[in-house]
């Protein structure tokens, strides 16, 4: 490992021990999917133990740090570190036994970004970063793509939420990236690792609406970290307070805000 500060060590011990338990629990869904029940209930309570080994390990090694976390809350402790937790991103994959779906933490000094673990327990990829020390793919550096066409990019999204009131504002950008640039747009269901994947060059961009601060708080630090750009629609650094978020590499990151704004 070539990031080791102590953080980072609590971290990857924290995501591989609730790793485990989310292997396992994957392994069930296949049985429970052909039950009358399906697996919707097992899903929640998968949801809460991860979250629940997470919580545990990070406050056994820092007591004093904060916590945010989807299912948790707050817990409020030292205002200067708090951790930013999504034990499951990509919950709706992991329900239909489709194997793309992270565990996200994230670690704010006063309010920034300093070190941020993605990690796909199915595909046994971590993804580091750490302020100042790069972003790198279980052992190796990575970097963001080169690519500055967008003709030739790929480019990710998510959403929109059935329920959400930006509902149509989504679906109209999205038409409007669809038939300006006639280029390949996915949705993979999990914005940690679309993020993730940014940030390791296998696709160019990424863009989407509402997410929550615990989808994003370890994607931006190793997007910045891999050379990308992080930013809302238009193209400053509001993305939580605007609740857009757009990151790219540094050569289609215009292009890309030129077209949502
Ligand atoms: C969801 C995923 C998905 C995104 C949703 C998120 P969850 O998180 O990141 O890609 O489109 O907006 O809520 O619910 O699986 O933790
Ligand atoms: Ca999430
Ligand atoms: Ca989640």
């Amino acid at each position: 490992m070539k990031l080791n500060s102590a953080n980072i060590n609590v971290m990857v011990k924290a995501c591989r021990k609730a790793a485990k338990v989310l292997i396992r629990d994957f392994g069930e869904i296949e049985n429970l999917q052909v039950s009358v029940k399906g697996p919707g209930d097992f899903v929640t309570a998968s949801d809460k133990k991860v979250e629940k080994i997470i919580i545990d390990e990070l406050l056994k090694a820092r007591p004093d740090y904060s916590i945010l976390s989807e299912e948790a809350g707050e817990i409020k402790n030292n205002l200067t570190y708090r951790w930013i937790i999504d034990p499951i991103d990509g919950t709706a994959n992991f329900l239909h036994g489709i194997p793309h779906f992270a565990i996200s933490i994230g670690l704010e000094k006063d309010g920034e970004i300093i070190c941020g673990i993605i990690y796909d327990p199915i595909k046994d990829e971590m993804f580091l970063a750490e302020k100042g020390n790069g972003s790198y793919l279980n052992n190796q550096r990575i970097r963001v793509s080169s690519r500055s066409k967008l003709k030739n990019c790929i480019i990710f999204t998510g959403g929109p939420r059935k329920e959400s009131d930006t509902r149509d504002l989504s679906l109209k950008e999205y038409n409007n990236f669809s038939s300006k640039v006639l280029i390949p747009i996915r949705k993979l269901g999990s914005a940690s690792l679309d993020m993730a994947y940014v940030a390791a060059g296998r696709c160019d961009g990424f863009w989407q609406r509402n997410l929550n601060y615990w989808d994003i708080a370890a994607g931006i630090i190793l997007v910045k970290e891999s050379g990308g750009f992080v930013t809302d629609f238009y193209g400053e650094n509001k993305y939580l307070e605007n609740k857009t978020i757009l990151v790219a590499n540094s050569k289609i990151n215009k292009e890309m805000i030129e077209i949502l704004k």
